[in-house]
């Protein structure tokens, strides 16, 4: 039997069903925020996250060089529902035409949330060796430490989307989805 033809589209987004993961990182006040991120890829112990630039959790990640990268699961997705369209960043409430991104949550209806573990109804859980916080209901939360920041769409002059180079510190995981009987591995159909 040959293989199914194709046709040719422009797809307006390609998120091709990356996992939702939930970043958190420390605010200027000592406070803690997440972001829900779907454009995270892998290489080796390194994770390239694709962030907006005035994302408040970019802000922190740079000034801090510190983050945890949680992966939700599918019974997470309440939480990461009530996350969506919330920035820890105040200034969307004042953000004018002239303030690029910020200016679009703003005018598509993103709300500041200061404390977003509340909002979430998620629970933080001290790391070992980063300052924010893990988020417990996660299966998967790896500590790391930020490696490399680089422009995205520079080549059309397109300022505010990077990305940006994180180094897996530790890795803490549940037991349900540990692949028994192997000290280092996870389960993939868990
Ligand atoms: C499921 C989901 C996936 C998202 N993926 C991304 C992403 O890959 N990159 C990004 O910059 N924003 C993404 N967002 C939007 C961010 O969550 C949003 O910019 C948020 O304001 C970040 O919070 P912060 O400003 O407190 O850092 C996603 C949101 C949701 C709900």
């Amino acid at each position: 039997m040959s293989p199914p033809p194709t046709s040719t589209i422009s797809p307006t987004i390609y998120y091709w069903g990356t996992p939702v993961v939930l970043i958190t990182t420390e605010n200027e006040d000592g406070t803690f925020d997440i972001a829900p991120m779907s454009s995270a890829w892998w290489l080796g112990n390194r994770c390239m996250l694709g962030l907006g630039a005035d994302s408040q959790s970019t802000i922190n990640l740079i000034r801090t060089k510190q983050c945890v990268i949680n992966m939700a699961d599918d019974t997470m997705v309440g939480a990461v529902n009530a996350l969506a369209m919330t920035t820890g960043s105040k200034a969307v409430t004042t953000a004018t035409e002239d303030m690029g991104y910020l200016y679009f949550k703003r005018s598509q209806g993103y709300q500041y949330v200061k404390d977003k573990f509340a909002r979430a109804g998620l629970t933080p859980a001290a790391s070992n060796v980063v300052r924010p916080p893990r988020i417990a209901e996660c299966p998967a939360q790896m500590e790391a430490e930020l490696k490399g920041v680089y422009d995205m769409m520079g080549d059309m002059d397109i300022r505010g989307f990077i990305a940006l180079e994180v180094m897996v510190l530790q890795t803490h995981v549940h037991e349900s989805i540990r692949w028994v009987g192997y000290p280092n591995r996870i389960d993939p159909d868990k």
